[in-house]
């Protein structure tokens, strides 16, 4: 593809990515990328499509609106594991090509999950703000007591390869016991993490921590409702770092309103970026970061470079790493 500048396919960036990247992918490709401010409207997604080959996106929904806009079309490679924005019927039908970034953020998606278990579980946010705001004028009592990590039972919904990289940190970090539901068994976790295989239902009534981490499929859209809260300890900590649907949000308001569960750490919502006036937002029980799972600099470096690289070898005619399982 190098040499003649007319042959190298038209691509589209609709996001930010780092410089090395770019430069990554000026070498194989002719560009035009998005320079405005936040996300790029679905209309000027549209308008530059039109006449692009490849497409580097960043959760935006690949529909047929937008393929029938792209007749030239051949991949959309996503920067990101997760692929809900996909059609997947619409990009089977015109045989296009659809990529993820799996592997290089799993660690780094853990690490925030960690940190989601131990601010809700120790408070930590919540006390942050107890000190900054000056209420911290004598000695601390019961009141702001938390629960421990160490030594808890997690449950882990969804043992993927995230879901395992949090199992690790939980059996040689924290000395947890783990519990899983997933759709099959991984023997591979249970003799490497002493993971114990049971129904989503035994998960959820016997876990001090639970960690939701399925992919939004049309199975797993609410698969956490008002009745599996209700089956959680009143002293469980949930956590959801996968995607908002994933969880009736309602239902999951309730629950920590009623003091059904003892709190919660999210980092996806039902709507990205949540509205002010969400009632999760009143709650102190809850710790809200926005959808900050693989955001380190060096991850969302990986993921951008993974995601040219699936790019370039799909318009150059090969087949690229990381085609989504249900494209393959
Ligand atoms: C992913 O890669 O799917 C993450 O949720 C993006 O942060």
């Amino acid at each position: 593809m190098k040499g003649d500048e007319s042959m190298k396919p038209k691509v589209y960036i609709a996001e930010p990515i780092p410089k090395a990247v770019e430069e990554y992918i000026t070498q194989h490709c002719e560009y035009e990328k998005w320079q405005g401010e936040g996300k790029i409207p679905k209309e000027v997604l549209l308008e530059k499509i039109r006449d692009k080959d490849g497409l580097l996106n960043f959760g935006s929904k690949i529909d047929g609106t937008l393929l029938e806009a792209a007749p030239n079309l051949k991949v959309v490679s996503n920067i990101s594991v997760g692929y809900d924005n996909f059609d997947i019927e619409a990009l089977k039908a015109r045989n296009i090509i659809g990529t993820n970034t799996p592997y290089v953020l799993d660690d780094t998606v853990a690490d925030l999950i960690f940190g989601l278990m131990l601010s809700a579980a120790r408070r930590i946010c919540e006390l942050d703000s107890y000190v900054k705001t000056g209420q911290w004028d004598r000695e601390i009592s019961k009141e702001h007591f938390g629960l421990d990590v160490h030594h808890a039972t997690l449950g882990i919904i969804g043992m993927g390869r995230i879901g395992e990289a949090v199992a690790k940190r939980a059996k040689f970090g924290f000395d947890m016991d783990i519990l899983y539901y997933n759709r099959n068994r991984k023997k591979d976790a249970e003799a490497a993490y002493g993971a114990v295989y049971g129904s989503l239902h035994e998960v959820l009534q016997k876990s001090d921590f639970i960690v939701l981490m399925t992919p939004l499929t049309n199975e797993t859209y609410h698969l956490i409702g008002e009745r599996e809260f209700d089956l959680m300890k009143e002293t469980a900590v949930f956590i959801n770092a996968s995607r908002g649907q994933t969880v009736d949000e309602q239902a999951l308001i309730t629950a920590l309103q009623e003091r059904k569960i003892y709190a919660a750490g999210i980092d996806t919502y039902e709507k990205e970026p949540i509205d002010i006036s969400n009632p999760l937002l009143q709650l102190k029980n809850v710790v809200t970061l926005p959808h900050i799972g693989s955001a380190t600099l060096k991850t969302r470096c990986n993921m951008a470079m993974t995601a040219a690289k699936n790019l370039v070898t799909a318009l150059s005619g090969e087949i690229p790493p990381h085609i989504v399982k249900e494209l393959k």
